[in-house]
């Protein structure tokens, strides 16, 4: 008896230490999307709007690996035609090579090309941000979460796309008693899931983009369109995934049906 109580009270006591070691993070801010539910689609002129946040703001610092700019032009994704896809490739700059000589080289992109990494390497891009490493985008809206618990997320989705939203829309002044604190180089953000102090620099400002479409531009709206656009960069084939699954639904309802109709007319003819 003894021995439980103390072995309780040691479990008690290690909870909140790791309680008090860690800050959880804020849950995410409760945005809605197009492309939530089983029909949501992708808004076309929203994901294009993401893009051009991602290639002027994002792309200094985080790379893109899994994404070829032909995608870009794939059905169900932002809609560029591939003439536009041919000239937005060739607005980067990517390494190719070894040349005759064993040089690598630098070439504007191809649409076949993947987005070119700001940096060559993570320690590159450590020594460039303070020692933080500013991860792939490619699947971050995947890889991140916005709020837990089972029911939570059966309702109100994973969070990837809030969180990401959430990360960029919450800077704040740190709370008086955590000032003293602030390690140089980071900035209070109680929605970044490893710890309150991220590495990133605030990278919004209202109006940094101008969109083609005269969409609105201040940092909330930004975030928006950046963080669907990286929703599409992670599940590209979205909405022919929720087409398919619709299908195989009117399907198999229909198959029930005619199922019961040939069960019912066989059973008819047996006598009572
Ligand atoms: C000046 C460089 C820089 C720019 C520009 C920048 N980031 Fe970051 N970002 C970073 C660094 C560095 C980290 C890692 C922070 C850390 O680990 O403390 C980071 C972290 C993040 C995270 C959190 C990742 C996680 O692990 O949870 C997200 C999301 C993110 N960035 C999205 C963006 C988006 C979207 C943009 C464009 C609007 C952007 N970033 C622009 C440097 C940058």
């Amino acid at each position: 008896m003894k021995l439980l109580k103390t072995l309780c009270l040691a479990a008690a006591g290690l909870v909140l230490l790791a309680g008090a070691a860690k800050a959880e993070p804020k849950d995410a801010k409760g945005v809605s999307y197009s492309f939530e539910g089983p029909f949501g689609t992708f808004d076309k002129g929203q994901l294009q709007r993401g893009y051009k946040v991602y290639k002027e703001v994002c792309a200094a610092c985080h790379a893109m690996k899994f994404v070829a700019f032909r995608n870009l032009a794939d059905p169900g994704g932002p809609g560029f035609t591939e003439k536009q896809v041919k000239a937005l490739a060739a607005t980067f700059k990517v390494l190719d090579g070894p040349d005759g000589n064993g040089d690598m080289f630098e070439r504007p992109g191809v649409p076949a090309d993947r987005f070119p990494a700001p940096f060559p390497n993570e320690p590159a891009a450590r020594v460039a941000n303070g020692g933080a490493y500013p991860p792939d985008l490619s699947l971050i809206t995947k890889a991140r979460a916005g709020w837990t618990g089972t029911f939570n997320q059966l309702f109100n989705g994973i969070g990837g796309p809030q969180y990401v939203y959430s990360v960029l829309t919450g800077y704040e002044d740190p709370p008086e008693e955590l000032k003293k604190e602030q390690p140089e180089g980071r900035y209070y953000n109680p929605y970044f899931t490893s710890n309150q102090w991220i590495g990133m620099p605030p990278p919004l400002s209202d109006g940094q983009v101008t969109f083609d479409d005269g969409a609105p531009n201040t940092v909330a709206d930004m975030a928006k369109d950046v963080s669907a656009f990286l929703v599409w960069t992670a599940e590209p084939k979205m909405e022919e995934r929720k087409r398919l699954g619709f299908e195989v639904l009117v399907y198999l309802a229909v198959l029930s049906l005619l199922l019961y109709l040939v069960k019912k007319k066989i059973w008819a003819r047996v006598e009572h």
